[in-house]
């Protein structure tokens, strides 16, 4: 949450902190700020709300400064005003933060105590204060942070600057991503970048270095010194990046979400094409696993929001295929309900941004427990594809769209490829049947790139769907976590309320809330417990509830009931069917939202990189 980034640079920084933002504002748009050095002056220019006010705020009083900090933010402490907007500052330097000081309270009544006035309710302005009063006890801005950091509690990336020092720039990293740049101008002159993530830095440079956690580092033109938490100066690898993997123009679609739905029949064939050898027609994992699927006797899996339906439906996976017993928990939970975990078995973590604070938390915990880590991960550079340890990667490309689309999908391809190699590796899935396995997963971009062409009639649909206040999502088997990600795909977007439930749980007390005001969208591929699906759509179509049916036509057909209306997908490989049925529900929240006129690229009160708990 909330994105970082520093410039110390030949020309004036304005344009190129606002490009980093732009970059940088899915992880949180509910104000923006930057600070540049004005003739050796501190002067900020913040906004509530999007980026676009800030650059509105800029055109109107421009800044001109060669060094400075920009901040994009997604609030936590403090509502989202201009007051509580970053930059934060006083007389002698301004601070960006991402994450949260937990200690804030306790260093606040300290510096209250020795007169320091606040003006706004955040937890940042406390480091903005200390730092400053360190200042004013005759330390010099290096110093002064050096001996501010060990005073800070809870995860945090953190960028200074410091009225009269023209270069000189100080990032921190305790918990939370950062990443130093370095490039030149166009006449060749030394410029320094700081920013949450390569994404941002991209536009100035392809050489960059993740800091590790503790580390702080000094910049200036000439480069950077970085120290670690002791405070000696060390040497981190610098990393090329390839600028065309960052690319974030939406081509010719309207948002993000549309483009990234788009963009899944190409990126599961590039992830299938990673993890399955098609000559030999099985799964080959390229990367090195330090583990034996025939030695686990349970899997545990954890993960966030989508990125945990997609891990509910690869519990069924590896349960039926590997015969692998599987527990699974959200992160927030399984990090402080301290599971006993088996040393040496193995904890499987799913994330898109390999940043989510509860999901990295969880990890470390099954490290210290003793535990493998696999983490299935689509930033490769994250903290959580470092820390793990093995990372399989998804092959996703960036996903900008604050709702999890193509992330999601790659993420089920590589949990289905894992759950083969796990079949294969146990001895419960015969050469022959991973063939038939490989055989549907290879259709599965085609099978999308069909799914696709439904997208005028989701449309019409939408509109229905848009008027309704209460949507309930139901399906068995692989369908029910697919039900669950459907309402969260729904009601983050559209903020329409849905609820997913497992079909076979509707009479159990759900059923009450049917009538024919509320659309009960299925999901039911014509798989082995389609029956069972079809006598939970009679109990809702017996209390005058209006079924939407995604399923394909032998199911409809076999159905026989009267829905409100059906999304026909193509048939399939039941196995498969999560990847393929992934692509109408998304279309379903993505047209409803965008009829609705609501920002699907950026829905309100959400951020895309959920670095605090
Ligand atoms: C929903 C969505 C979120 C994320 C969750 C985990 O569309 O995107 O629920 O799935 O915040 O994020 P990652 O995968 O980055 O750990």
């Amino acid at each position: 949450m909330c994105g970082i980034v520093g410039i110390v640079g030949q020309d004036a920084v304005a344009d190129g902190l606002i490009e980093a933002l732009r970059r940088l504002e899915y992880r949180g748009y509910d104000s923006a700020g930057i600070a540049t050095l004005e003739h050796g002056r501190l002067e900020r220019r913040r906004a509530e709300g999007k980026l676009v006010n800030l650059r509105t705020r800029l055109e109107e009083s421009p800044l001109t400064g060669t060094i400075g900090i920009g901040h994009t933010r997604w609030a936590t402490h403090g509502r989202p005003n201009e007051t509580n907007a970053h930059p934060h500052a006083t007389a002698r330097l301004a601070v960006v933060h991402n994450g949260i000081i937990e200690n804030f309270r306790e260093l606040k009544a300290e510096l209250q105590g020795h007169g320091v006035r606040f003006e706004s309710e955040t937890d940042t302005e406390v480091v903005a204060q200390l730092v400053s009063h360190l200042m004013d006890g005759g330390l010099d801005p290096v110093a002064a942070v050096a001996a501010a950091l060990p005073r800070l509690r809870g995860a945090f990336a953190l960028g200074f600057v410091f009225a009269g020092h023209d270069d000189l720039l100080i990032g921190a990293r305790h918990g939370a991503p950062l990443a130093i740049g370095f490039g030149q101008d166009k006449s060749g002159g030394g410029e320094t970048y700081l920013g949450s993530d390569a994404l941002a830095l991209a536009p100035f440079t392809e050489e960059i270095t993740y800091l590790e956690e503790g580390d702080w580092a000094v910049l200036s033109r000439a480069g950077a010194e970085i120290h670690d938490l002791s405070g000696a100066v060390v040497l981190r690898e610098r990393q090329r990046i390839v600028a065309q993997a960052f690319r974030v123009e939406k081509g010719n679609h309207r948002h993000f979400m549309g483009k990234e739905i788009h963009e899944q029949p190409e990126v599961v064939g590039r992830t299938l094409a990673h993890y399955v050898d098609l000559s030999q027609g099985r799964v080959a994992l390229p990367e090195a696993l330090p583990f034996d699927f025939r030695d686990l006797s349970r899997l545990s899996i954890t993960a966030c929001g989508t990125a945990y339906y997609a891990g509910l439906v690869a519990k069924y996976w590896f349960e039926k295929l590997a015969r692998l017993p599987v527990e699974i928990d959200v992160a927030s939970e399984a990090r402080y309900r301290e599971p006993p975990l088996e040393r040496d078995g193995l904890t499987l973590v799913i994330s898109q941004s390999g940043e989510t604070a509860d999901t990295l938390a969880s990890l470390r915990y099954a490290k210290a427990q003793g535990q493998h880590t696999l983490a299935v991960v689509n930033v490769p550079t994250s903290t959580i594809a470092r820390e793990a340890s093995a990372a399989v990667p998804t092959l996703a490309g960036p996903e900008i769209g604050v709702a999890s689309t193509k992330a999601f999908s790659c993420q089920l391809t590589v949990l289905l490829c894992l759950a083969i190699a796990a079949g294969r590796a146990r001895g419960t899935l015969s050469a022959e049947a991973e063939r038939g396995l490989v055989d549907a997963l290879i259709t599965v971009p085609g099978l999308m790139a069909d799914a696709l062409q439904r997208e005028g009639e989701v449309e019409g649909l939408a509109r229905e769907i848009a008027k309704a206040r209460d949507v309930l999502y139901l399906g068995r088997g692989t369908a029910y976590p697919m039900a669950l990600e459907g309402a969260l795909k729904l009601k983050e977007i559209s903020y329409i309320h849905a609820e997913g439930y497992a079909a076979g749980e509707l009479k159990h007390g759900p059923i009450a809330l049917i009538d024919e005001s509320v659309p009960v969208i299925v999901i039911a591929p014509h798989d082995a417990i389609f029956e069972k699906t079809v006598s939970n759509m009679q109990e809702v179509a017996a209390r005058g509830g209006r079924i939407i049916l995604i399923g394909d036509a032998k199911g409809a057909a076999a159905a026989g009931l009267d829905t409100m209306a059906t999304v026909t997908m193509p048939d399939l490989d039941p196995v498969v069917a999560p990847i393929v049925y992934a692509v109408p529900i998304q279309l379903i929240a993505y047209h409803t939202a965008v009829f609705m006129g609501k920002d699907v690229d950026q829905p309100r009160n959400l951020a895309k990189s959920v670095t605090v708990e």
